[in-house]
């Protein structure tokens, strides 16, 4: 697979995200033993980065990763979130404080089984706490080696500027794709300015963009998407509408719809590595192979045109937790 650069941290242009195998999808935690073959699977085809979180269960998706690259840790670039988990004893919400963060990090290096993290995020901005601080505490975890990388998450821009000037960040890490399209206006340029890596999540919008979900009752009790305004019974045929366009694109050129909307993520940039997340093998294979698909210029720009995405990608709580 082609690699980038994310700052100065080479990846392979796709990575894994893990979440779904533990967390807030429709069988999460149900087989992890499938799990662990996709991670396998995926490193097998050249994936480097995994994707995960402490809140991710919370702390079973990071087990499992731990579980997972046993013997196999040189080969991965290991990317986990902190700040979404108070360990100073706050109520809910974000804690980026350093007391929160010198807790987290030693749990993340237990169960992932490894004593350096190589990308280690803040999970949402936490305004109780200065982005200053936050960062200068992580500098510190550079220094010690416990991490090797500074990232944030659905950070705005002036938080990014401020967070750059104590250490440099390596990566923003925020929901993007042809659904979500909001890093283009305000963040995007400001990475690009500064020369950090952007890494998409929920590239196929959270499963929409691959056409597999067709109706609501897909989700049981436990799925985020079930209460997620993108899927909503006022929303879900409009988002749907605009799958079946990708899939047209998509039968075009005998590809899978999840693979143009990866491609398409692609084409945004060389600074460019979205994380699709998937518990199965055969899916594994498919988003990996998107590496190698080829849209042409008039595919792209019908690709580019698409309107957006109806509802918001979170709930209204989840949403005054983003900068955008
Ligand atoms: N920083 C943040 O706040 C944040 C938020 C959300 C996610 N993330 C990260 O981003 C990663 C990816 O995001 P995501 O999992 O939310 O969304 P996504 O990658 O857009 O979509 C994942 C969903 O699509 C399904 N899927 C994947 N490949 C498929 C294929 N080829 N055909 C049909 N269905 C397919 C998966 O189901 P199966 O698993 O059943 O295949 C899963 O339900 C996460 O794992 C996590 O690491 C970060």
């Amino acid at each position: 697979m082609k690699h980038i650069r994310l700052r100065d941290l080479d990846v392979a242009r796709i990575g894994l995200g893990a979440m779904g195998m533990s967390h807030g999808y429709t069988g999460a935690g149900t087989d992890d033993d499938q799990s662990i073959r996709t991670i396998h699977r995926a490193l097998d085809l050249g994936v480097t980065l995994i994707d995960t979180a402490e809140v991710y269960g919370p702390y079973t998706n990071e087990e499992l990763v731990g579980r997972a690259l046993k013997g196999r840790r040189d080969q991965v670039v290991l990317a986990t979130k902190f700040g979404l988990i108070s360990h100073t004893g706050r109520d809910g919400g974000a804690d980026s404080s350093p007391a929160s963060i010198r807790t987290a990090v030693e749990g993340s290096l237990t169960r992932l089984g490894t004593d350096y993290i190589d990308l280690y995020y803040q999970h949402r901005v936490d305004p109780g706490t200065p982005i200053e601080e936050t960062v200068g505490t992580l500098a510190e975890l550079v220094t010690a080696g416990k991490i090797r990388h500074i990232g944030l998450s659905e950070a705005g821009p002036d938080t990014i500027r401020r967070a750059h000037a104590v250490h440099p960040v390596t990566a923003v890490q925020s929901e993007y794709s042809l659904f979500t399209r909001d890093p283009e206006a305000r963040v995007l340029p400001v990475l690009r300015e500064l020369g950090i890596g952007f890494v998409p999540f929920s590239p196929l919008g959270r499963g929409f963009l691959t056409g597999a979900i067709r109706s609501r009752q897909d989700f049981d009790a436990t799925d985020f998407r079930a209460d997620n305004p993108r899927f909503t019974e006022e929303n879900f045929q409009h988002n749907l509408d605009l799958a079946d366009q990708v899939a047209a694109i998509a039968a075009e050129i005998d590809a899978t719809p999840g693979q143009v909307a990866l491609a398409w993520l692609l084409s945004r940039g060389e600074d460019i590595a979205p994380i699709p997340g998937t518990r199965r093998v055969e899916r594994v294979e498919e988003n990996t192979a998107a590496d190698t698909l080829h849209l042409t210029d008039d595919q792209l720009a019908r690709l580019s045109a698409l309107p957006p995405a109806a509802g918001d990608t979170h709930n209204p709580a989840q949403m005054k937790m983003m900068e955008r």
